[in-house]
């Protein structure tokens, strides 16, 4: 059922509109339907400190940035966010934070990693998202309990990584890619992605994103619009971005084309898409993605995690925030895999 595109098929069916757009999105549906089923998982999200080390020129939380107020949640509120995951029959966490890499914050995670499983009688699947790290870090949390992790490549045209990187030692692309190869070899199932419609990125570029994903054989995705953030660097190129309607319906292809390249991956429905269209991320569901991550950051610190603007959920409390996605996955002809693990059916297939 693998179908195989080249680069000039993938660019034509990305810039793709009207009905040649609707024939591509209603295709993505059912090749989802029939290799990975029409089962939405949770990943309960807990972005668990905006404290970062590095500098990305596009994000809000960026070392630069000094009008960002720091934070760090407690162990007690960390493991709190998990318990209401647990207790709510989400199946699944994921721990993100700013890139650190101190033996401090590893061990930390390392902790928090062992709590959460202690405290769920081993039954919440953890992924993690917390950048770049050694294989020995990879290894030490992948034995603690973690078994995903994100680790976006954000671009994967190196001359378009630097155009959205600073320079240096820190934030080399090859690091990146090695990363990504020791979270493979350390065991986890890998997921990864990009922004789409950054300064400067063309469709062809996007193409090769989707080509990268595929020559990496990653497990799982994560990809939504760029959307701009005054206080970074990138804000001085606004002039050159799409507009916000059509970043959306470009996320709209890109995931639609990558689930017909990668029928058995796992694609998250970014909560980027929210903050563009609010039923965006059940619009993602409709076209390809399979998962959905409800934001259980404790409420006090979700302003200070503003990656981009109008990041949604803001004042909503976890709760609540379940009980309108529940009834808007469903209105999407979905169906929530309470209590599952909903592990990427691809990486189950690789080790087949
Ligand atoms: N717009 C959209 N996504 C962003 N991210 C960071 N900054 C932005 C932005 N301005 C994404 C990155 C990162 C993920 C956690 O959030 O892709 O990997
Ligand atoms: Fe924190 Fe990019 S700014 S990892």
């Amino acid at each position: 059922m693998q179908v195989e595109l080249d680069k000039q098929e993938i660019t034509e069916l990305l810039k793709s509109s009207d009905r040649e757009r609707a024939d591509l999105l209603n295709r993505a549906q059912e090749i989802k339907d029939a290799a990975v089923g029409n089962k939405v998982y949770f990943r309960g999200l807990v972005e668990f400190s905006n404290i970062c080390s590095k500098d990305c020129l596009y994000c809000g939380i960026r070392k630069s940035n000094g009008k960002v107020v720091r934070y760090n949640a407690s162990d007690e509120e960390i493991l709190a966010a998990c318990r209401f995951a647990w207790e709510n029959r989400f199946g699944s966490v994921v721990l993100q934070s700013g890139e650190l890499s101190s033996p401090a914050f590893v061990k930390r995670v390392d902790d928090l990693l062992k709590g959460i499983k202690k405290l769920s009688k081993n039954e919440l699947g953890i992924t993690l998202s917390c950048g770049e790290q050694t294989l020995e870090t990879y290894q030490r949390w992948f034995e603690s309990g973690a078994h995903r992790y994100l680790l976006r490549i954000e671009a994967s045209n190196r001359d378009l990584y630097y155009k959205i990187h600073p320079n240096t030692e820190k934030h080399l692309f090859e690091k990146r890619i090695e990363a990504l190869h020791f979270l493979r070899e350390a065991g986890y199932q890998v997921g990864t992605g990009v922004m789409i419609g950054l300064p400067f990125q063309t469709y062809e570029d996007l193409a090769d994103d989707l080509l990268f994903f595929k020559k990496m054989d990653i497990d799982m995705c994560g990809m939504g619009p760029y959307i701009e953030h005054e206080e970074t660097p990138l804000y001085q190129y606004r002039h050159l971005l799409k507009s916000k309607q059509e970043r959306f319906d470009l996320a709209l292809n890109m995931i639609a084309v990558l689930r017909i390249l990668m029928p058995d991956i796992n694609i998250a429905a970014a909560t980027a898409l929210q903050a563009i269209d609010p039923a965006g991320r059940e619009k993602a569901l409709k076209v390809g993605a399979n998962v959905i991550m409800p934001n259980l950051t404790p409420c006090d610190y979700r302003k200070e995690y503003l990656l981009y603007e109008d990041k949604p959920c803001l004042d909503e409390d976890a709760e609540l925030c379940r009980n309108c996605l529940e009834a808007r996955i469903e209105l999407a002809g979905s169906e929530i895999g309470y209590n599952e693990w909903g592990d990427s059916k691809h990486f189950q297939n690789r080790k087949s």
